[in-house]
């Protein structure tokens, strides 16, 4: 069972800037609700029970958002708003399974998992980026479904324009299973649109193996300098581990790009 996920929080959002220049964009709201409810809404509805956040200083006030008691003490007391006790309520349920890591260089997404490596206990974990919101079908339950019938690693896959192909983590497809799951054959980080072996992309949807800490202790950096995840699954796939890509039915939502976050919540306001 996959009870434990973790979310990378430690990126410097360039792409949302000035929104992002002295707040979190993964407190940001979308549709009146900050992105990493959406998030952690996900995880409970997955079956998660631990959540592990990797922030850094510069985001503590993604740790502050979950621990600000005394205010909503005190704005309860005088206000008496069952809203707001509500809503202080749902924070105190989310705040009981987080627990943050601190990843204070942003090296890279790989580098930032590599930061949780002493807490996670099973032989598999889920990993969340906060900016890909997967809305209507809940893409983590369904990836954790697959996972249990043969206890492979899993990604969530969508298809790209072909032109785009360099700004995504590219699937080689090997075997396919059934209409929505294929095998892994190879991933690879922004390929050229020459070198994509498709355009199936990897979206921010994980589960995988305790054993890639191995591989992100020894990682170089890759495309761009940074310690990409990818590169450690490229890896593991072809040291014969078996991953399975999953064309999830949910609508993607690009909450990381200006464009994207502003459409985000036009289509969360319409279900
Ligand atoms: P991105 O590279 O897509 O986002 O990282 P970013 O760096 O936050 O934003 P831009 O590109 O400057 O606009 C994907 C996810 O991985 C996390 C980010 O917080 C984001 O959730 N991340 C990235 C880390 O936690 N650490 C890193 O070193 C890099």
């Amino acid at each position: 069972m996959i009870k434990q996920a973790i979310i990378p929080l430690a990126g410097l959002g360039t792409r949302l800037l000035p929104l992002t220049s002295v707040f979190p964009k993964e407190l940001l709201p979308i549709n009146g609700k900050p992105g990493i409810e959406y998030i952690l809404d996900e995880c409970v509805d997955a079956g998660i029970k631990e959540v592990i956040f990797i922030i850094s200083k510069k985001k503590e006030m993604i740790k502050n958002y979950f621990y600000n008691d005394g205010f909503y003490k005190k704005i309860i007391k005088q206000k008496k708003d069952p809203r707001i006790k509500k809503e202080y309520q749902k924070i105190i349920r989310y705040r009981k399974m987080i627990k943050f890591v601190y990843q204070n260089k942003p090296l890279g997404t790989g580098d930032a998992v590599l930061k949780t490596k002493r807490y996670i206990k099973d032989k598999f974990f889920l990993m969340l980026l906060p900016d890909d919101l997967i809305i209507k079908k809940n893409c983590s339950k369904s990836m954790i479904k697959i996972h249990n019938q043969n206890k492979f690693s899993v990604m969530a896959s969508m298809n790209v324009r072909k032109k785009t192909v360099s700004r995504w983590g590219i699937y080689k497809m090997g075997k396919k299973i059934d209409k929505r799951n294929f095998f892994i054959k190879d991933v690879i980080e922004k390929p050229t649109i020459k070198k994509a072996p498709s355009n199936k992309a990897v979206i921010g949807r994980y589960i995988i193996p305790k054993t890639i800490f191995k591989i992100l202790s020894k990682i170089k950096p890759g495309k761009g300098h940074e310690i990409h995840i990818t590169d450690a699954i490229q890896s593991l796939i072809h040291k014969q581990n078996k991953f399975i890509g999953h064309n999830f039915s949910g609508k993607y939502l690009d909450c990381g790009s200006m464009n994207g976050y502003i459409k985000s919540s036009l289509e969360i306001s319409k279900l």
